[in-house]
């Protein structure tokens, strides 16, 4: 059986992905062409990506994940403000930010920690601590020093406020195909947290 690339995330609400689409409008106004954007219905927050998973591994994870929500109240995440990773000098990933409880970062280092058990290296994410994210573009390698600092100015200059607030009240395992026309997500398994 060929191995899946997946990942772990919670979906974002299609009304807050619209707003982020329409909030980000000039930005792609401005710089589009040097960027892969991620389309609207795509963007989600990651939590854990896994990687190539057997198909044979799928239920050992969506236990996992049902073992880590079960006991997590649901909670509610703030949605604001543009970002680059590694920075705004040299950006290669354009997010908007997420302010969450601290119920998300025990989320994340539950999770991160059961995958490591079942033979899931820790990711960038893992060594580098977590930042948590809505990825919305991602900078091309081959772009000149000036089409840099284009994007640099175009970060600069671009202003996002708040876009909401969205429930997390689910925890979504994906499997992601990289096609030519860009990843297509399938949704595996879907785990509820505790309602209050
Ligand atoms: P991102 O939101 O931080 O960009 C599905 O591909 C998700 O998994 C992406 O949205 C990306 O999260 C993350 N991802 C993809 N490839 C990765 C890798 N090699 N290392 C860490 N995370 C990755």
């Amino acid at each position: 059986m060929s191995l899946l690339r997946a990942f772990i995330a919670v979906d974002i609400p299609s009304k807050i992905q619209q707003a982020i689409h329409e909030a980000a409008s000039s930005l792609r106004g401005e710089v589009g062409a040097l960027v892969r954007w991620v389309p609207p219905e795509n963007i989600h927050l990651t939590l854990k990506f896994l990687g190539d998973v057997s198909p044979a591994h799928v239920e050992q994870l969506a236990q996992m994940l049902r073992a880590e929500v079960d006991s997590c109240p649901a909670f509610d995440i703030h949605i604001c403000g543009l970002g680059s990773f590694p920075n705004s000098k040299r950006a290669r990933v354009l997010y908007i930010g997420i302010q969450a409880p601290a119920a998300l970062e025990a989320l994340y280092l539950g999770i991160e920690s059961s995958s490591r058990k079942l033979g899931y290296e820790s990711d960038a994410n893992g060594e580098r601590g977590f930042s948590p994210h809505l990825t919305i573009g991602r900078v091309n390698q081959k772009i000149t020093a000036v089409e840099v600092q284009r994007i640099r100015r175009a970060l600069e200059a671009a202003k996002i406020d708040s876009l909401g607030s969205a429930r997390v009240d689910s925890v979504q395992l994906y499997k992601s195909e990289l096609k030519p026309g860009g990843s297509v997500y399938t949704k595996l398994f879907s785990a509820k947290l505790m309602s209050c």
